[in-house]
């Protein structure tokens, strides 16, 4: 490369600046916004560049068949939930599910949350009408207010910070329930499995519940239990990176290896919206050295695809990539295969996961965002098979939910229906599977596992 093109293919923190960036709120207060990405720069990282290294690692590792990724929490955190109640149900869902994956898969579940910074969203229009006003959109408690009123949806930059400190509390929150032990598997785990217990599904899952609690009893009796899987719990944070000056903010240099990295999460994906190979977020992302996912729709062209992979991971580095599928339960059958194969083709490393959510949200009659459980089920199905017939593998699962008994999705064992979901409806964006539909989609993916 001439030298100029060399300055040209040059990447810093702020390069992506000179890209076009989607998704940005417009901020009044200019000075404002420089003073507390100012602020934002100057603060202690979140996370460490060796831990930030160790989750590359397994994911590299998940991607050849050693371990097994479950991500998974809100849409959007919202800043009310950040409570011990909240994060805890988090945490112990994410947990318990993992338990039952490790011992379908036999292998590492590596626990990712889309949590400790999941504050901004990428909408599809910058406007709504809600009672015949036209008001800006929600993008996220990071952003703007969730009321819906103009002056609440004004982009407010002071929720930056807020962003950053309710990331630092609740990370702060986990690594404490870690270190003390609540994640601790040899102890009795309280499951509240009341709800699953009551419908006619409960004997299948209370079979697999039973194998699971007799293979961690034999492995308590023998002493065996070994490190990786049972005893000591390892948790990663995660969240889209989307709001570039924040990314930017969080991004530091480790001196030691002379490169960037993003501190402010352990793994960033880049979203379905912001994935253009010559926008702003491919460039940012392509300068940190963590490891990074990508969202990948059914629009997408399988050249674009390999293009973007190449962009993000020059050197073919394992574990740098995750491609996170997001087809829809109509559609994975058309798409999926031509993505494998082309992957294959061009001898990319990437490690495979599929969201069954962002595909398959549908609107009720009266308006509600929601998702059914069979269509959640049946794309994750379809995508499993797809990579086992043609040796691929389908290393993680990506899903919205939470371990709080909302009414979001419809379906599950549970059974609910559109009827039931105003009776406890949270979500300011996504519909999530609530903690039985969580707990019971855990034992359907660990008998997908074991056929
Ligand atoms: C999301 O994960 O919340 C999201 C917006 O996903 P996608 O980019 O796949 O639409
Ligand atoms: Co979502």
């Amino acid at each position: 490369m001439d030298e100029k093109a060399e300055r040209k293919n040059e990447w810093t923190p702020s390069s992506w600046q000179n890209k076009k960036a989607l998704q940005q709120p417009v901020y009044r207060d200019d000075e404002g916004y420089r003073r507390v990405i100012g602020r934002l720069t100057s603060y202690p990282p979140l996370i460490s560049p060796g831990e930030i290294d160790r989750l590359k690692r397994k994911i590299g590792e998940a991607g050849e068949g050693e371990g097994f990724i479950l991500q998974g929490g809100d849409c959007v955190e919202r800043f009310i939930d950040c409570n011990e109640r909240t994060i805890t149900n988090k945490f112990k869902i994410i947990l318990q599910m993992s338990v039952i994956l490790t011992y379908a898969a036999r292998k590492p579940v590596i626990r990712i949350g889309r949590i400790a910074g999941q504050y901004s969203k990428p909408r599809s229009n910058e406007t709504e009408v809600i009672k015949g006003v036209e008001i800006p959109v929600y993008r996220g408690d990071g952003i703007n207010g969730y009321d819906p009123e103009k002056a609440k949806r004004e982009p407010d930059s002071l929720r930056l910070l807020e962003s950053f400190y309710h990331s630092a509390v609740t990370i702060n929150y986990i690594r404490a329930l870690i270190a003390g032990g609540f994640a601790d598997l040899h102890r009795p785990f309280t499951w509240n499995l009341y709800e699953i217990e009551q419908t006619e599904k409960w004997p299948e899952y209370r079979d697999i519940l039973e194998q699971i609690l007799d293979a961690i009893r034999f492995m308590e009796t023998f002493g065996g239990v070994n490190t990786d899987t049972l005893g000591s719990i390892e948790f990663y944070t995660s969240h889209e990176g989307l709001h570039l000056g924040y990314e930017e903010a969080m991004t530091r240099r480790d001196e030691r290896l002379g490169r960037y990295l993003n501190c402010g999460a352990h793994m960033l994906w880049i979203g379905e919206r912001t994935r253009h190979p010559d926008g702003a977020h491919v460039e940012y992302f392509r300068g940190v050295d963590n490891p990074i996912a990508i969202k990948i729709g059914p629009s997408i062209d399988k050249d674009e695809m390999t293009g973007l992979i190449g962009i993000l991971n020059p050197k073919n580095e394992k574990g740098r990539i995750t491609i996170i599928t997001r087809l829809g339960r109509d559609r994975a059958g058309d798409v999926l295969p031509g993505l494998i194969a082309a992957v294959r083709k061009s001898r990319q490393s990437v490690t495979w996961s599929c969201d069954p959510m962002h595909g398959n949200t549908d609107i009720t009659e009266t308006g509600v965002k929601t998702r059914n459980f069979d269509n959640i089920l049946g794309e994750l199905k379809e995508s499993y098979v797809i990579h086992r017939d043609r040796k691929s593998i389908l290393s993680g699962v990506h899903f919205e939910l939470t371990g709080d008994d909302v009414t979001e999705c419809i379906g599950g064992a549970v059974d609910l229906t559109a009827n039931d979901l105003s009776r406890n409806y949270q979500s300011y964006c996504d519909p999530r599977l609530n903690y039985a539909q969580s707990m019971e989609m855990a034992f359907l993916i660990a008998k997908l596992i074991k056929t």
